[in-house]
């Protein structure tokens, strides 16, 4: 394996330690990922440089032109503290022909835009709940002909932002309430999508013309009390103690029927493709009790943790941590970006 140079370009708050010891778990979730990467392309045997940037696009290029790394093992998931802009990062990488890992910046894109995504998904007849946006500040009309439960999201942020029991809607008065609640407080318009009951599934992807798909996850809440949803909200994602109390786990789907799990392998191929992404990437799905299929997102340069649901399912064929970091250098490296044609 040849050994490469690797900047690895990450929020400046989450620039990692070079050891944990002592470190509360508080503390370590917050740049466990940017410390597995950093930590597993030592142990490859690349010489690495840990960049961290917020809002100063100077210190990348300065870092580029002096630094001259092989690739960039992309970590940033926002600039100016906006999540969506980490697409410009990547154009910006691109703008300076540097080689990259992840998604390229028009799968980014359209990803991150829940509703562009949607739409294309829904031209492709890729099923995804249906749906209607709520532009920032504007008048809050409950569509006429919904059934409730219905499902209040930002159009844009990630991560479960602002996800609460409080998202299921049950009556119009609810819709707007929660509705002014992310114009308020998460400051993106809304979504308000049909709300599926059913499992919660995770698909991983590797690849770039050729998508591998990785073995299907599923989310489970052992301890959920009776008559509760099996959402994954913001606490159930960022909260070691609200994990232990409903039993929260991710681990390979069981008793999927064969016809079943096939569709969902097509559809993560499809969503893929249809999203012209590449590098790596983790499809959302629900399943409700009668076998119907919805896409919820997908998500480009997805959490790569050591123990999180794509480095599990990657390990469940197989591939071990460091062989997924190194696969996705080389994916970054063999990306064609336009420039290269
Ligand atoms: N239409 C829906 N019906 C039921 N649950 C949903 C729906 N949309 C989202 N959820 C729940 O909210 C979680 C987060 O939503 P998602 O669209 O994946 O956004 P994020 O980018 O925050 O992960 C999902 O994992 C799922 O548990
Ligand atoms: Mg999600």
């Amino acid at each position: 394996m040849k050994k490469l140079r690797v900047m690895a370009l990450m929020d400046e708050e989450l620039v990692p330690p070079d050891s944990m010891e002592g470190r509360p778990d508080e503390e370590i979730l917050n740049w466990k990922t940017e410390y597995d990467v950093c930590q597993t392309l030592r142990e490859l045997g690349h010489d690495l440089l840990k960049l961290g940037v917020s809002n100063d696009s100077g210190v990348i290029r300065k870092a580029l032109v002096e630094w001259k790394p092989n690739i960039v093992f992309n970590l940033l998931e926002e600039f100016h503290g906006v999540a969506v802009y980490d697409q410009h990062v990547a154009s910006y990488l691109e703008l300076m022909k540097q080689p990259y890992t992840g998604c390229n910046p028009r799968g980014l894109m359209l990803a991150h835009d829940k509703v562009l995504c949607k739409q294309i998904l829904h031209y492709h007849r890729i099923p995804t709940p249906q749906f209607v946006v709520y532009e920032l500040g504007s008048k809050i009309v409950p569509p006429k002909k919904a059934s409730y439960p219905l499902f209040v999201k930002s159009a844009t942020e990630d991560a479960s932002f602002g996800l609460s029991k409080k998202s299921i809607v049950q009556t119009p008065e609810e819709l707007v309430e929660r509705v002014q609640f992310f114009y308020d407080e998460v400051k993106t318009d809304a979504l308000v999508e049909e709300y599926i009951e059913g499992r919660e599934f995770y698909v991983g992807v590797l690849g770039n013309r050729r998508a591998q798909i990785l073995p299907i996850w599923e989310l489970l809440m052992t301890k959920l009390p009776e008559g509760e949803p099996n959402i994954a909200t913001a606490k159930v994602k960022w909260d070691y103690q609200h994990q232990k109390e409903l039993g929260v786990k991710t681990e390979e789907a069981k008793d999927l029927p064969k016809e079943l799990s096939t569709k969902i392998v097509r559809l993560s191929k499809r969503i893929y493709k249809a999203l012209f992404m590449t590098g790596y990437a983790r499809m959302d799905f629900r399943v409700t009790a009668d076998d119907r299929i919805f896409a919820l997102e997908a998500n480009p340069n997805p959490n790569l943790s050591y123990g999180e649901d794509l480095a599990e399912s990657a390990h469940a064929v197989g591939i071990e941590y460091n062989e997924l970091i190194q696969q996705i250098l080389n994916l970054g490296l063999r990306y064609r970006a336009a420039w290269r044609e």
